[in-house]
């Protein structure tokens, strides 16, 4: 069977208009400006307000996304949401958007994958359309990540933003589109990030309530030496399997995490720093959303362009890794 090549036809990506920047975070826990710049790069980041769910973020990004393809929501065939912060534990978040979208055709369900979940759900997308089961899929990544910070916890406080960015992947011409996806995982250090209550683990109670165990905890230093090399790694086999390299990148789009993890992973792959789209210091860590919010917005930047290599890269929550090569071609 030949496969059909998958490109992204449309883009669109929602943030949040509060802002919570360093100043009003030295207000709340014993951090400074400097400390936070200095070692994450973040200045300030968006924050839903409480009666907002990811849905109501993932809605907003997924309606731009399917005007900038000049699509409508009865067109599409499947929905994935890649996110850790859903409105429920069940039904998935995809379900509330079919829903809500008014997408009466489309399939339904949420990818979990942390911070490589839109790369992982890019790939599984991809799939169907080029398998030839269906021609629209769309693709989001949506977090609100400070409806599960701990903001007494200034080591975790100071990296989380909510925001929803969204794709649209269509069939386009051959040799266009994704061109090599890596996908990969580590469930051995999956402690060193997680949220551990409110599954069948330690189900909630008063006292995993009193303990803060409903948010995020990390071990900051491992994730960052995990990351730091993975995302190289990750990229360089990719482009490999793309039958290309380094050199050939026009436009690097990563986690969007921390500077010094980004710098390491451009060092590591000695590409020019002005190739690489960064905006971690506008919006902080969005997890499953920092690369579509960044991709978009390269994208209505005019810094990425027809015919560019685009390399997305991500690493997150599992632990898990994912990478893709893409000549881009929005049609
Ligand atoms: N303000 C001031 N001081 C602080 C703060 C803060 N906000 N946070 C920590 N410190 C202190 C620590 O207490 C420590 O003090 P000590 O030496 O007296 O014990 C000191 O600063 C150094 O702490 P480290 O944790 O070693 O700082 P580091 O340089 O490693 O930076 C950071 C911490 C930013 C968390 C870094 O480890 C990191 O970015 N890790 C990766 C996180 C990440 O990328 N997560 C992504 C996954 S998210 C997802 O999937 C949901």
């Amino acid at each position: 069977m030949k496969l059909r090549s998958v490109g992204i036809a449309g883009l669109g990506s929602y943030l949040p208009e509060k802002v919570l920047t360093n100043a009003d975070l030295e207000k709340m826990v014993e951090t400074s400006d400097e400390w936070i710049v200095s070692r994450t790069g973040i200045r300030e980041r968006r924050m839903v307000e409480n009666d907002m769910a990811v849905s109501d973020l993932c809605i907003a990004a997924a309606k731009r996304a399917l005007e900038d393809a000049k699509m409508g929501a009865e067109d599409i065939d499947l929905i994935l949401v890649a996110t850790i912060t859903p409105d429920f534990v069940f039904p998935s978040t995809a379900c509330v958007l079919q829903d809500k979208l008014g997408a009466v055709k489309a399939a339904a369900l949420d990818i979990q994958a942390g911070c490589s979940g839109f790369v992982y759900g890019l790939a599984v997308g991809s799939q169907f359309v080029a398998a030839g089961m269906y021609e629209n899929v769309l693709v989001i990544g949506g977090e609100t990540l400070t409806k599960i910070t701990d903001f007494t916890d200034r080591s975790t406080c100071i990296l989380f933003g909510d925001g929803a960015g969204a794709a649209l992947l269509r069939p386009v011409g051959d040799g266009k589109g994704f061109l090599s996806f890596v996908l990969g995982a580590q469930g051995a250090g999956g402690e060193a990030l997680c949220m551990p209550a409110g599954g069948s683990r330690i189900p909630t109670t008063e006292q995993t309530l009193k303990e803060g165990q409903h948010y995020i905890k990390m071990a900051g230093n491992e994730v960052f030496k995990f990351a730091v090399r993975i995302m190289g790694e990750a990229a360089v086999q990719s482009l490999e399997k793309a039958g290309l390299g380094p050199q050939d990148i026009d436009v690097l789009v990563p986690h969007q995490a921390n500077i010094r993890i980004v710098d390491a992973a451009v060092k590591r792959l000695g590409i020019d720093p002005g190739k690489v789209i960064v905006n971690l210091d506008r919006y902080g860590n969005m997890s499953a959303a920092s690369i579509p919010v960044a991709l978009d917005e390269a994208v209505k930047e005019g810094k990425i362009k027809n015919g560019d290599t685009v390399v997305m890269v991500g690493f997150g929550a599992g632990l898990t890794w994912g990478a893709c090569t893409m000549k881009w071609a929005k049609n």
